[in-house]
């Protein structure tokens, strides 16, 4: 009794390590820049007036050009201080009043809210951040703000699928697809979040069908990022895969031309256009409690949502701006509108133990 008490314990100590770990946690699997075990870069502090300190997430290097930049126009120097979303706020909870991070920047929505909950974040008080971000992609109170977005989409093999075969993420996981589905593990906060959207939107029981016929339908067992799923497409180990929008235009523009080859060879299909919309996720930054340089992270925060820092971003990152003024990449444009899925950013943190326990039970490496 007690031992189980105790494995209980460790489970759900587990669930929630896996919850608030971003995209660091490929990085075990996926071998996609993760940061976590970096050597943080601490240089806080300094001329007070002069300085904006970010605890960050994210592991795109456009966010440092963005930064760059900002230091260009403003003269306000940006120290990023690194690490696994969890890090983050735990050190943010620990440090309380003392702590140097004015912002707090991070993907997925679910992590956000995590740390909105946790008390680490106080609301975003700028007409032109308000302006720049449309309400969708806001926290209600304002405690975090999205920076760009991204889809989780169906990739196929153009020589082999035909898009006409293709229609919502419930196909992929019918007989039909038997032996040649990829997708990678379910570590990634990525899927997590994705199963998260399905129990939202379609009920637990339907949820956990979906990934029981798609463990079923794998081509191999999970493994590399979300960019090695393209890849084994490439070398015919499956003919369809899940991943985010944002990997395909990178890889198109690698200096890599084995990426770009393997890019150019597969096509991109937004699923669920008839039904419940295309699973799509955010980037965002908040404010911490604490800011001590908070004029300069009001700054930082209009610069990133504004048109000068989206078009860095997007143009570097190929997520999706929020912010409708900047010159995104023309890429994103051939990829044409489509109906993305409308749920609460908040429910995707909220069903992540639900779903983790899921991904489990069906055996989803
Ligand atoms: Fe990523």
């Amino acid at each position: 009794m007690k031992k189980r008490k105790i494995i209980s314990m460790m489970l759900v100590m587990m669930m929630a390590s896996a919850l608030i770990a971003g995209c660091g946690s490929t990085a075990k699997n996926g071998g996609e820049a993760g940061n976590t075990g970096d050597k943080q870069q601490e240089n806080a502090g300094g001329n007070k007036d002069k300085v904006v300190n970010v605890f960050t997430a994210r592991h795109y290097d456009v966010d440092a050009k963005v930064y760059e930049e900002f230091t260009k126009q403003t003269g306000i120097k940006v120290n990023e201080v690194k690490g696994t979303a969890e890090e983050l706020v735990e050190r943010l909870k620990r440090e309380g009043e003392s702590t140097e991070a004015d912002l707090f920047v991070t993907v997925d929505g679910g992590v956000l809210n995590y740390a909105k909950q946790n008390e680490v974040l106080q609301p975003i008080e700028s007409a032109s951040v308000l302006q720049n971000v449309p309400e969708q992609w806001r926290d209600k109170d304002n405690n975090w703000v999205g920076m760009a977005t991204r889809a989780r989409v169906i990739v196929y093999a153009k020589d082999r699928v035909k898009p006409e075969q293709l229609s919502t993420y419930e196909d992929l996981a019918t007989d039909k697809w038997k032996g040649k589905v990829l997708v990678r593990s379910s570590s990634s906060l990525y899927n997590q979040s994705l199963l998260a959207s399905f129990i939202e939107l379609n009920g637990e029981q339907q949820a956990e069908e979906w990934a029981k016929g798609m463990v079923s339908n794998f081509a191999r067992d999970p493994e590399g990022g979300d960019r090695d799923q393209a890849k084994a497409i490439a070398a015919k180990v499956g003919d369809v895969a899940i991943m985010n929008t944002y990997y395909v235009g990178q890889m198109l523009n690698s200096k890599d031309a084995e990426e770009v080859k393997v890019a150019e060879n597969i096509g991109i299909f937004f699923p669920n256009q008839d039904t419940t919309g295309t699973h799509l996720n955010i980037s965002g930054v908040g404010l911490t409690k604490y800011a001590k340089n908070k004029d300069n992270a009001l700054k930082l925060i209009e610069f990133i949502t504004g048109k000068d820092g989206q078009t860095i971003l997007t143009q570097g990152s190929f997520e999706f701006p929020v912010n409708e003024a900047a010159d995104k990449p023309e890429l994103l444009n051939t990829w044409g509108e489509f109906k993305t899925q409308q749920i609460d950013f908040a429910k995707l943190g909220e069903l992540n133990k639900k779903a983790t326990e899921i991904l489990t039970k069906v055996g989803w490496k």
